[in-house]
């Protein structure tokens, strides 16, 4: 059995992994409004993976005898001002989920819940993979600079990202 504290602090992650994928969604419907289909592409499939991450919260808390409590999911910004500050905001996200898994972890550890710790390190090896993954393609934009070429190189690149085929960056 989950103990309340376990299961209102898994309840929460599902809410934040509902959160990115509403964030990522909101980030493609931008992408595809400056007609960047590459980037739009790959957060499409940002969004199925969060999508993913959520289920796998959902059915954790069932499995274990918990609750599951859906929370009011908080609206996304709509607008950015370029990728450069999209890919920005999505580091920043993804530092901070990292957190919250950590944060998770250590309530497991107090609680001796060996179960739930087991069941979070697929997270913490997830969110090294996540970091990298936007990580390159906010080096890549930063190398980019101005240069109106490189954005649409990006571009084809990240349309290459399908699923399970990880997550398009240049190798
Ligand atoms: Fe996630
Ligand atoms: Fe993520």
């Amino acid at each position: 059995m989950l103990s309340d504290k376990m299961q209102d602090a898994l309840n929460g992650q599902l809410n934040a992994e509902l959160y990115s994928s509403y964030l990522y969604l909101s980030m493609n419907a931008y992408f595809k409004s400056v007609n960047l289909d590459g980037f739009a592409n790959w957060m499409y499939y940002q969004v199925q993976e969060e999508l993913a991450h959520s289920m796998k919260l959902y059915d954790f808390i069932n499995q274990r005898g918990g609750k599951v409590k859906l929370l009011q999911i908080e609206a996304p910004s709509t607008a950015w001002s370029s990728p450069l500050a999209v890919f920005e905001a999505t580091l920043e996200h993804e530092q901070k989920v990292t957190a919250l898994i950590n944060e998770l972890v250590e309530l497991a550890l107090a609680e001796h819940d060996h179960a739930t710790s087991i069941f979070l390190q697929w997270f913490v090896s997830e969110q090294v993979e996540e970091e990298e993954s936007v990580s390159g393609v906010l080096q890549q934009l930063k190398l980019m600079g101005e240069a109106k070429g490189g954005l649409f190189m990006i571009d084809r690149e990240l349309a290459k990202r399908s699923a399970g085929a990880g997550s398009g960056t240049a190798e």
